[in-house]
């Protein structure tokens, strides 16, 4: 693990901006990022995962990105830490983005944003029949409404239509007209930029492993995929550097077809050189659509939360997590004796948005039952 000395002075640089050094591995690519602003709580714990009915011999461990940070959490900061440098950079006075209504990254941007001191103007999609009503605060939306993000809805046809570099280009030539100085982030952070955040995390994986008291070894890394940063610069970063873990992305949206094309652009857009298909595997997890959930998908994050403590999204790890424990349950053989990190990317509240299909699932309660003649035993007169 890191050594004290080294996680004191990280912890004195949040939210600062430095000059970005890249791996050694990784400092053939291009453009290499000029800075950094630290936005996570890093380095994120690794530990065993002790998941029920695994093959002969698998280990799942977890890699918690879930906890590299509280309002401002999950896999998106570390995508945040290279695009608000250069939104600073820039000179940016306010930051555009987009995604769906209760989008993770959309509410990471706007606390990233004004701990910068910068404005956050985020597009949310949403049905028709809600798309002209207050959105609520359910979730994503308490989070980024709290700290005064300004929400404009688009309808999912709208999306549809016109596309999300449309969208946000609209919304930034107005604020340009009003003088302001936007810089626009992607759907999900998801540019070759973006993807310097996880080619760090193998950088910190790489570090944890060789500081660590386990000598372990990861045979795979299994995540989910939403909008494709996040694995290409796991795969690109596992391809390089020592760790040569085989990537599994589980698709959340999307078809495999789709992010291997779309991942080929991030890592031609750093010059990596390297086919998407030869460094990452991606299977289709996306069930009955992007953020709707069957009942066993459901039923399945309760239970891995009953046995193991680990609360998993829904909408990404639960869909990755469910499509790993499938595909181990119908091919054991392809994972039996392997060692797998599995990224935990966050998405925590997301789970709000779920709680009336959640409610059946959840244990029982009961009214306590006490008798009226039992007597107290601290002090009189207090409530609490
Ligand atoms: C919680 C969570 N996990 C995983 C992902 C997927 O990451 P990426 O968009 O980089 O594919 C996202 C966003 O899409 C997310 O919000």
């Amino acid at each position: 693990m890191e050594d004290e000395v080294s996680k004191q002075r990280r912890s004195m640089e949040f939210l600062s901006s430095k000059p970005y050094v890249p791996p050694q591995w990784a400092s053939h690519l291009s453009p290499i990022p000029s800075h950094i602003f630290s936005l996570a709580n890093l380095p994120t714990p690794i530990h065993k995962w002790n998941l029920p009915n695994l093959p002969n011999n698998t280990e799942v461990w977890l890699k918690r990105d879930d906890l590299s940070g509280m309002q401002l959490s999950g896999n998106k900061v570390r995508k945040l830490e290279f695009l608000m440098a250069e939104a600073v950079a820039q000179g940016a006075d306010c930051v555009i983005t987009i995604g769906g209504i209760q989008s993770n990254h959309c509410r990471a941007t706007a606390v990233a944003a004004k701990y910068l001191h910068l404005d956050c103007f985020v597009i949310l999609r949403t049905s028709k029949v809600l798309v002209d009503k207050d959105p609520g605060l359910t979730g994503n939306l308490l989070v980024e409404r709290f700290v005064g993000a300004h929400v404009d809805l688009i309808s999912k046809e709208e999306y549809a239509k016109l596309g999300s570099v449309t969208l946000t280009n609209l919304l930034k030539e107005k604020l340009l007209n009003e003088g302001r100085r936007p810089y626009v982030i992607p759907v999900g952070g998801s540019n070759s930029l973006g993807t310097w955040g996880y080619i760090e995390a193998i950088r910190e994986i790489e570090q944890q492993l060789q500081l660590g008291t386990s000598q372990i070894k990861f045979d795979d890394i299994v995540v989910a995929c939403g909008s494709g940063g996040t694995i290409a610069g796991l795969s690109l970063g596992s391809w390089l550097s020592t760790l040569k873990s085989k990537v599994h992305a589980f698709s959340v949206c999307d078809d495999p077809d789709y992010f291997y094309d779309f991942v080929q652009g991030l890592l031609d857009g750093l010059e990596a050189g390297v086919d998407s298909h030869d460094i990452v595997n991606i299977q289709n997890a996306k069930g009955l659509g992007y953020a709707i959930n069957t009942p066993e998908e459901l039923k399945f994050v309760k239970e891995i939360a009953s046995a193991t403590g680990v609360v998993l999204d829904p909408v990404y790890s639960g869909k990755a997590a469910y499509g790993m424990i499938k595909d181990m349950t119908e091919n054991p053989k392809k994972w039996e004796g392997r060692k797998i990190l599995f990224i935990h990317t966050g998405g925590l509240l997301g789970l709000f948005d779920k709680i009336e299909e959640m409610n059946s699932l959840v244990g029982n309660w009961s009214r306590m039952d006490v008798h009226e003649d039992i007597p107290r035993k601290d002090g009189i007169g207090k409530m609490f």
